[in-house]
């Protein structure tokens, strides 16, 4: 264990002016803020306000994240596209958190190997969006971008950018964040429970299929019973929140000099990671999230070169240490199996070795006649299976799988064993960004990856 009250560490001078280094660089998808003074007065403000995670916990994700890059854990990261303050209610965050312990359970014993389980929960509320304006009907607003900088509702106020939405955001990460504690601490996550859950996914007809693994895995919790395993220790979880740090008014204020070891942690989440929209390598972002010392993800699209690669590495983990880096690749189901082999295997022999992930969404995104944004199970099923594929042919650890999912019945993405079509979309729609797998499809993935962790190890 850490402890906090270790004596006291000054930051070097040039470690605090590096924090600021990023001003100097080009930046994309920052907001306008119609007032800059009230923009700073709400910065000033948020580096007053206490950390949300505290630098000992960060470190101890690090070592997990360094467990999974060497295939002995596997990390699950899943929540919203778009947290939104209104959808921070106990109800849902409670609908989430237990979505993700359900498919951790799963993952585990179809990994055998320890699940750390993570939240795109408690500060994703920031979004980067592929144009700045918006337009419908003939009317031109600026894009939504997300609920810590402007509103959804299409009118010019609620879309101007309102930088009390900065502290707003804070407090609601925070509420969020306290709630995520209490479930995953004081007894809601208690393994017998969450099985029990799993049972009734998979006594659904419609999850037939699954009712083998499932019947697997309960005969293993009875064995664990029989053994005498300790139940009350496995009635808390770790479980790490993170989001895209994308906003610098709001990652910035938020990074702070630990007191141990005089280094800068972003402490609005455990690990930060870098848009695929913004981690040009000379860019604000990659330079700030160098500095921090947590660990960081980067999304790499289909078009990543294996020198693009090279460059990240060197910037985000010149050491080359455990778990600093993870790579989060979103190809899309047809092009992972020739995008992603090339970039496992020019990083053999250098040293390097990130945690590599998959993003099975950001690059099976289609738009419907009807004009809804979607995404089909089966192709988010096929790139996962690339991934995996990509991994046994080169070598290399497949380390975890990062997904947009909500614990509601929402009928966002096309498919999965409840057949979700086209006309089904609109009875319960309720994005504000990205499509995300409901409930039901979120438990299903976790059965089928489980499948091929078990044919993979
Ligand atoms: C996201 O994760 O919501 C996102 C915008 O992803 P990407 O940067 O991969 O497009
Ligand atoms: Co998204």
């Amino acid at each position: 264990m850490v402890d906090p009250f270790e004596p006291v560490v000054e930051a070097d001078e040039s470690v605090i002016a590096g924090l600021d280094h990023w001003r100097e660089l080009p930046i994309r998808q920052q907001p306008v803020w119609p007032d800059e003074h009230a923009a700073h007065a709400a910065s000033a403000q948020l580096s007053t306000l206490p950390p949300l995670v505290f630098a000992g916990e960060v470190d101890q994700l690090r070592t997990r994240l360094a467990r999974a890059a060497e295939g002995k854990a596997f990390l699950l990261q899943g929540g919203d596209c778009a947290e939104t303050f209104a959808g921070a209610t106990a109800d849902q965050i409670r609908d989430r958190v237990k979505t993700v312990l359900q498919m951790a359970v799963v993952l585990t014993y179809g990994a055998s190997v320890p699940v750390i389980k993570m939240g795109r929960m408690a500060g994703q509320f920031a979004k980067p969006r592929s144009s700045e304006t918006e337009t419908r009907g003939g009317v031109t607003l600026p894009a939504y971008r997300g609920d810590i900088v402007n509103g959804y509702d299409f009118t010019p106020e609620s879309r101007q950018a309102d930088p009390g939405r900065l502290v707003t955001g804070y407090h609601t990460a925070a509420s969020t964040l306290n709630l995520i504690r209490a479930f995953t601490q004081g007894g809601f996550a208690d393994l017998r429970q969450v099985h029990s859950w799993n049972r009734g996914f998979a006594a659904n007809p419609a999850n037939q299929r699954y009712e083998g693994l499932a019947r697997e895995i309960d005969r293993a919790i009875k064995f664990m019973e029989a053994a005498g395993a300790d139940f009350d220790e496995l009635k808390r979880v770790e479980f790490y929140a993170s989001h895209e740090a994308l906003l610098m008014d709001y990652e910035r204020p938020m990074t702070r000099i630990d007191s141990r070891t005089g280094l800068p942690y972003n402490t609005s989440a455990h690990f930060v990671w870098i848009g695929e929209r913004t981690r040009d390598i000379d860019g604000a972002h990659v330079d700030f999230l160098s500095r921090v010392r947590n660990p960081i993800g980067v999304k790499l699209g289909p078009t990543t070169s294996g020198d693009d690669m090279m460059r990240l590495i060197d910037r985000l983990d010149p050491d080359r240490e455990p778990g600093r880096l993870t790579f989060i690749t979103r190809m899309g189901a047809g092009k992972i199996r020739d995008a992603l082999p090339p970039l496992l295997e020019r990083i053999k022999g250098e040293g390097a070795t990130p945690l590599w992930v998959t993003d099975p969404m950001h690059g099976n995104g289609l738009t419907t006649p009807a004009g809804y944004k979607t995404r089909r199970f089966d192709e988010i099923v096929d790139e996962v299976k690339g991934f995996f594929e990509s991994h046994r042919a080169v070598g290399t650890n497949p380390g975890g799988i990062h997904v947009e999912l909500t614990g509601d019945d929402v009928t966002e993405c096309l498919g999965g064993s409840e057949h979700i079509d086209e006309a089904t979309l609109a009875t319960r729609y309720e994005s504000l960004c990205d499509p995300r797998l409901n409930h039901m499809q979120s438990l299903e993935l976790a059965f089928l990856v489980a499948e091929e962790l078990g044919a993979t190890r």
